[in-house]
């Protein structure tokens, strides 16, 4: 949740153009409003609105903004409505200071009445605000830049990061402190930001940072220091092989679609990634885990589900899934030396997800192990070991590729141990990885290519439903619950995953002539599901139908449309294609009741607040 950048130039004068195109990739951090703080001989100007960074360039010409440093930031609102006076950056008490922060203060309120008890000018209801006000203050006691940002750092308490600059000095100083920031060195230019895209449009020598480190940039340098002592730290610098242009869409219309598009080559690259020598360490974690916890949120924490049901079928090792949020209230007590969290993160910066890192950390209870797709994230930097989900950057908030690669980890890894500790033939493990190695890709294909025409066509026929179930049994219990999350997010309609078994313990209540109910089954369990499409069919509710062909299913829709029909592949392949027809329809839903899938309101791909 929001995007900081702040650039500082040798001697250009088109800060804010620099700051656009850099911020511009963040912008799945935060669509709320935005801003720029600019500063040009010697005086900060400051534009900011509400609207996307497009939207407030457009209206502001926040590009043609004249400087040679300045600073940028992308708001997803937490504290305070998302209006013109919350957008950030913020003023200090005077337009000397300019400054911007991600993340929370959970201080905020005692801190601002404090600071006005004391004299400073609050202007907003936004913490970012309070962070300028606390350099400020120190400034006014030390009058030294560096340590008035080191010394503010003491009066925030939460998690977060912050860039400040004054107006008389050519220094952006930036703290980390609980939310990710990263620095990078061009040859005309500094950057610090909350996340690598927004470097790479100027370079790929990065600076990583970790909590309790503060970066100064000034035109030619970037230098970290310890917050706690003012000790610089040296730290390299380092080449990113992300490629820049992933964050581009690359001719599709929208990057939701793009990266759909790309999981036939994540198959490939997350199977590489899997069979590379770190692979013996994962399986090692696992195998010695007394208890295994798999920790997740949102679509990671469904890919989970999945997960959960192939470390069973295949290895028999029993895996806790727990929501990230909900693991310290539900399992913290459970934990012992002995235990693995697998955390599961596409970003590696979820806040749920990294208290419950911090707690296993702090506490030394067990062992943690990272699944995760931003290289360089504080959950790579934090776990045991990691295993990357090999997806290159995912832009669109909506959760495609990356939950795709969740499950083809879980499928391989549980075939693996299962061979190992005798659960499966040696044989059937290896035909398994074979088949996810040599056949997902083309089946992969496939499935996006036949099942794209008929999500198209059935999407038009669900516009007016505003209402619906998406059902799972075994094995696509998850892709269910993935499915419904992906049609509540994109298209505003409430859509609710659930076990097909459980419909019967009171939601079937709700099912009336043609109220659609989505059932995902893998050929194994379709004769069950058949019991459960039933109790809704002969009820006059609508079935639809995520799977492959079976004749036993096509007495079951009332018309064609209804079938997404999935190519043949071997049962425990289905979980991993029935996704996508499901992904499709989500997409083209919301595309036809116009909404822009790539940012649906309200929310934020990166979630950095508890
Ligand atoms: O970066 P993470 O995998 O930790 O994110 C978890 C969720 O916020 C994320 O999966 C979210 O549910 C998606 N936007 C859903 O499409």
């Amino acid at each position: 949740m929001c995007g900081i950048t702040g650039i500082v130039t040798q001697d250009r004068n088109d800060i804010g153009r620099l700051l656009v195109m850099c911020s511009r990739k963040l912008t799945y951090r935060g669509y709320d409003s935005v801003g720029v703080a600019a500063v040009h001989r010697g005086k900060v100007y400051l534009k900011k609105d509400v609207g996307t960074i497009d939207e407030v360039d457009a209206r502001l010409g926040l590009s043609k903004m004249p400087g040679d440093r300045g600073i940028a930031q992308l708001r997803w609102a937490t504290y305070g409505a998302p209006t013109q006076v919350n957008a950030q950056p913020h003023y200090g008490c005077t337009e000397e200071f300019y400054g911007a922060h991600n993340g929370n203060l959970h201080n905020y309120y005692e801190y601002r009445q404090e600071l006005i008890e004391t004299g400073h000018t609050v202007r907003s209801w936004n913490d970012g605000e309070l962070c300028v006000h606390a350099v400020d203050k120190y400034y006014e006691q030390t009058g030294d830049m560096f340590e008035a940002v080191r010394l503010s750092t003491r009066d925030l308490k939460g998690a977060f990061a912050y860039a400040v600059g004054r107006a008389d000095t050519q220094e952006i100083y930036a703290v980390k402190m609980g939310s990710s920031l990263v620095a990078g060195v061009a040859p005309t230019e500094t950057i610090v930001s909350s996340d690598l895209p927004s470097i790479l449009p100027l370079t790929n020598r990065v600076v990583y940072l970790d909590d309790g480190e503060m970066v100064v940039l000034r035109p030619d340098s970037v230098k970290v220091y310890r917050v706690e002592d003012g000790k610089e730290l040296n730290r390299p610098v380092q080449v990113s092989n992300v490629d820049p242009h992933a964050a581009e869409k690359g001719g599709f219309p929208h990057f939701m679609l793009k990266e759909i598009n790309e999981q036939p080559q994540v198959a490939r690259d997350v199977m590489g990634l899997l069979h590379s020598n770190e692979s013996e360490e994962w399986l090692r974690l696992i195998e010695d885990a007394s208890h295994i916890y798999l920790v997740a949120c949102g679509s990671s924490y469904n890919a989970g589900i999945v997960g959960t049901y192939y470390f069973n079928r295949l290895a028999g090792i029993p895996v806790t899934p727990a929501i990230g949020g909900q693991f310290i209230p539900m399992y913290a007590r459970t934990l012992t030396e002995d235990s693995l969290c697998i955390l599961v993160s596409q970003s590696g910066e979820t806040k749920d997800i990294l208290n419950v890192l911090k707690l296993v950390k702090r506490e030394g209870l067990g062992k943690t192990l990272g699944v995760l797709n931003v290289i360089g994230s504080s959950l790579m930097f934090g776990a045991d070991a990691y295993i990357p989900m090999g997806c290159g950057y995912e832009v669109s908030v909506p959760a495609t590729k990356t939950y795709f690669s969740q499950t083809v980890i879980f499928a391989d890894l549980a075939a693996r141990l299962g061979a190992r500790n005798g659960m499966l033939d040696q044989s059937e493990a290896d035909r398994f990885v074979s088949a996810l190695r040599d056949d997902l890709p083309r089946l992969t294909q496939e499935t996006i290519d036949r099942t794209g025409i008929l999500a198209k066509n059935l999407a038009p026929t669900l516009m007016g439903e505003h209402d619906l179930y998406c059902l799972g049994y075994g094995l696509t219990d998850g892709v269910a619950r993935e499915g419904a999350l992906k049609i509540k997010e994109i298209c505003y309609n409430h859509c609710e995953g659930m076990y097909s078994s459980e419909f019967k313990h009171g939601p079937l209540s709700i099912v009336t002539d043609n109220y659609p109910v989505i059932f995902v089954t893998t050929t194994e369990d379709s004769w069950m599901v058949i019991n459960h499409i039933n109790e809704v069919a002969c009820r006059g509710g609508r079935a639809i139908i995520v799977g492959e062909h079976e004749d036993s299913l096509t007495p079951y829709v009332k018309s064609k449309t209804d079938y997404l029909v999935v190519p043949k592949s071997e049962v425990l392949i289905n979980p991993i294609l029935d996704v996508i027809p499901l992904q499709l329809l989500s997409y083209f839903l919301s595309v036809d009741l116009g909404i822009n899938p790539d940012l649906p309101r309200n929310l934020s791909k990166t979630l950095t607040v508890d």
